[in-house]
């Protein structure tokens, strides 16, 4: 059986992170676009030297020519302008709006069949864009966010309570800007609520700001980043998007929040908002609504106005 095609457009921080995390899992076959001259063979060739040392064998290939990417069964989008100092997700629109159609256009003609998953902010208005221009059913087009913020939420938790990452659950739902909903009520360590355990650590009064200053962190985390490195994330965000592309290839089935196309659903109708959902070979296969307490349902609300008034505002 051939191996899976996965074609990476944008080859800078997050797209070179990526393709390395998917060649040491086996993923399948990639290929690496990016308008800069030489920069994806070079990526690929580093990779490909390393491959007798990590011991994947698949097919890495850097290239120029969008035509590369025919046929691929998943398309990642890192391609665009990354934030600056003093930039939000939402300054890069005008330019990263003219990238993502022009990347979409490719995808629709040479990947017409693939799922894709984009990652170029800010993510919730390239999504729809790219969802408007390429004309994908929900299920084969969503976005990367909500398990990045998640990650970060959990890692801001377990070293907190001085516990380990991996019995931390959070979610985070809702746009991926500063507005979004990191939902406190179901953070837990391996079932107990994160609440209680900040609780018995601190007692119930001091215990309620340790987690607005969790929460707070977390909601400003991409920026804490860019102000520290001058440039945005890049491990944490491919990481992410491994995890979703992971669960799609291997038909994981796993409940991930990602940035998915809402009918109906939250009371939402037409526009692309982080929500848990079960992702799996058939891509987004299900969306879970939950039912929000009339606090959430506050702050989701402020978080879907401000993806409306982004994504309506967005003019080619
Ligand atoms: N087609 C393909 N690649 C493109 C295009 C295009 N039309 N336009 C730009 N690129 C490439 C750039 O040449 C660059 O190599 O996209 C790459 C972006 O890489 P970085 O600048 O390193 O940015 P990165 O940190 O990877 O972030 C990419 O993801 O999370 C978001 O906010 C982030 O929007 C940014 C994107």
């Amino acid at each position: 059986m051939a191996r899976k095609k996965i074609a990476l457009i944008g080859g800078g921080q997050i797209g070179g992170t990526l393709a390395h995390l998917m060649a040491q899992r086996h993923l399948g076959d990639i290929v690496l676009f990016d308008i800069v001259e030489d920069l994806p063979h070079g990526k690929m060739l580093d990779l490909m030297e390393a491959s007798p040392l990590q011991g994947f064998d698949l097919s890495l290939t850097g290239s120029n020519q969008v035509e590369e990417i025919k046929g691929a069964d998943l398309v990642v989008v890192t391609a665009g302008l990354a934030r600056r100092p003093g930039m939000s997700r939402d300054d890069l629109v005008t330019v990263n709006a003219k990238v993502i159609s022009a990347v979409s256009e490719h995808i629709r003609t040479y990947a017409p069949d693939a799922f894709v998953i984009l990652l170029t902010n800010p993510l919730d208005a390239m999504v729809s864009l790219c969802r408007k221009v390429t004309g994908f059913p929900r299920n084969r087009i969503m976005g990367m966010a909500g398990v990045l913020d998640s990650a970060r939420f959990a890692a801001f938790i377990a070293q907190e309570l001085n516990v380990s990452v991996q019995d931390v659950n959070a979610l985070v739902l809702g746009g991926h800007g500063d507005e979004m909903v990191p939902l406190v009520r179901f953070a837990n360590v391996n079932g107990i609520p994160v609440q209680f355990l900040l609780e018995r650590k601190y007692g119930p009064e001091k215990a309620q700001g340790v987690m607005d200053a969790l929460v707070s962190r977390t909601r400003h985390a991409g920026g804490e980043i860019v102000g520290l490195m001058k440039t945005s994330a890049f491990v944490s965000p491919a990481s992410a998007a491994f995890t979703m592309a992971e669960s799609i290839l291997l038909d994981r089935k796993r409940i991930l929040p990602v940035c998915a196309l809402l009918e109906g659903e939250y009371g939402v109708n037409g526009y692309f908002l982080g929500v848990p959902c079960v992702i799996g070979a058939g891509g987004v296969e299900q969306i879970i609504e939950l039912e929000l307490t009339p606090e959430e349902r506050v702050m989701f609300n402020e978080s879907v106005s401000q993806v409306k008034s982004l994504v309506d505002a967005m003019t080619l």
